[in-house]
């Protein structure tokens, strides 16, 4: 089926081939039907944004009861990584927009969809495939745009990677498997006692077992940021990219547990790491023909851009093509969220990505492994000056799950980081 004969079926015809800036009402036949491919905190957000615009929205997860899947119109689930469940949800559905919100989805059957113009994928087809893994995007960020990153290789085995590292990547460095995300199977190696427990350690964390690793050498930054850029159409019609104050974070394990907005940056820091996001988001914008006039390829949303950053010197380290964990300080920090603005992006809409006031967020881990958590001291968190607090509402919790956030805003970072971080403390999960 393709867009002609989608549009057959809806009152709003082609607007929607362009760029939406007409709005349906949901559960009609004119409705504006959005899916969102993965439906854990983030996705929720986004699906909460669109139906605030009265957008019709399909949350799809692969395990029922997902945080976004509990505010969506529709929940499915299904293996979104299993190209026949996930070609056959699409056509069965016909959103007129494909959302991914997670890295481990059938990017060649989107691919395919969006070539036989069955749905638009954000922001494209090709770079849901091109962030899926490490090995597509650094390649492209590294080799086909010239921009800098730490020295890396890829490596097959124990044998290739302790080449990789004789051969000229050198100690410090950091292993992780090319499909994982949220550090998992990632850790540092200081000398070559640490190999094959790093080696081994990624074999256990990878998203499929195909055994393939990227070796980096270790850059030792001042600070590490995200820089949310978000490609929104503007009044002339033209894509525009937008940036947001950048947003400073910790990660322990290679996994968030904190983050604050604005990161303090000299300006040719930030100068440099704003063209560098330019250039990785136009490049990602390109669909498959290359022409951004087309709604197909045109490339919209919001991208979080990570990169190390050391005194003037900047280095890409990744960027997903989707709202980003450390861009959740946003919900306290922007007049339009990184949720919203995904949201408005995405439908054609105009964006501000204008900083309301400093502030921080912390995660609330689950701490506990069980069904149905409660959790108590809510209270005694909100307590907290200028503080508000997100519990996602997943069913099941792990010590190192991430169940909630807490957010702060305050005059100053130092304030708001530790304000947000006490909130998030006063929440205790627990197994009932
Ligand atoms: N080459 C490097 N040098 C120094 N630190 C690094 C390097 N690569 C990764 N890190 C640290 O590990 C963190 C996680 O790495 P990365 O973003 O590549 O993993 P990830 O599993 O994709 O994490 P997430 O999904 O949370 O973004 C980085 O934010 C950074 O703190
Ligand atoms: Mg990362």
């Amino acid at each position: 089926m393709g867009w002609a004969e989608q549009c057959d079926t809806c009152t709003l015809g082609p607007f929607l081939l362009q760029t939406m800036t007409t709005l349906g009402t949901p559960l009609s036949p004119n409705a504006t039907r959005v899916m969102l491919l993965g439906c854990g905190e983030l996705g929720k957000e986004v699906l909460i944004a669109l139906q605030r615009l009265g957008v019709e929205t399909i949350g799809v997860d692969r395990y029922d009861h997902a945080p976004g899947q509990q505010v969506a119109h529709h929940a499915r689930t299904i293996a979104m990584s299993d190209p026949a469940q996930l070609k056959a949800l699409i056509e069965a559905e016909r959103p007129h927009l494909v959302v991914p919100e997670i890295e481990a989805i059938a990017t060649p059957t989107l691919q395919a969809l969006e070539a036989a113009r069955v749905a638009r994928v954000i922001p494209t087809a090709r770079a849901a495939r091109l962030t899926m893994d490490r090995e597509g995007i650094r390649r492209l960020a590294a080799e086909t745009l010239g921009l800098p990153t730490s020295p890396y290789r890829f490596c097959d085995s124990l044998a290739e990677l302790r080449a990789a590292i004789d051969g000229g990547i050198g100690y410090p460095c950091i292993v992780k498997p090319v499909m994982s995300s949220s550090g998992k199977g990632q850790s540092k190696i200081d000398g070559p006692a640490d190999v094959q427990a790093a080696w081994d350690y990624a074999m256990a964390g990878g998203r499929v077992s195909h055994g393939r690793v990227i070796v980096e050498g270790f850059i030792d930054f001042d600070y590490e940021i995200t820089q949310l850029t978000v490609r929104a159409v503007g009044a002339d019609g033209q894509v525009e990219t937008h940036f947001c104050a950048p947003i400073g974070h910790v990660q322990v394990s290679g996994d968030y547990v904190e983050s604050w907005q604005p990161q303090p940056m000299n300006a040719q820091a930030l100068a440099r790491s704003r063209e560098i996001a330019k250039a990785v988001t136009d490049n990602l914008g390109q669909g498959l023909d290359g022409d951004a006039s087309n709604g197909a390829t045109a490339g919209l949303g919001l991208f979080g851009v990570e990169l190390f950053v050391k005194g003037d010197q900047v280095w890409f380290s990744e960027v997903s093509p989707r709202p980003h964990d450390t861009g959740m300080v946003t919900m306290a920090t922007q007049w339009q969220n990184e949720f919203e603005l995904h949201a408005r992006a995405i439908l054609g809409l105009p964006v501000n990505t204008a900083l309301k006031s400093p502030g921080a967020s912390a995660v609330i881990y689950g701490g506990v492994e069980a069904h149905g958590i409660v959790f108590d001291g809510v209270a005694e968190a909100l307590q907290v000056p200028n503080t508000d607090v997100r519990l996602f509402g997943k069913p099941e919790s792990f010590a190192k799950r991430r169940m909630g956030v807490a957010l702060a805003y305050a005059d100053d970072i130092d304030t708001a980081r530790r304000n947000a971080k006490l909130a998030a403390s006063l929440v205790k999960p627990r197994a009932v």
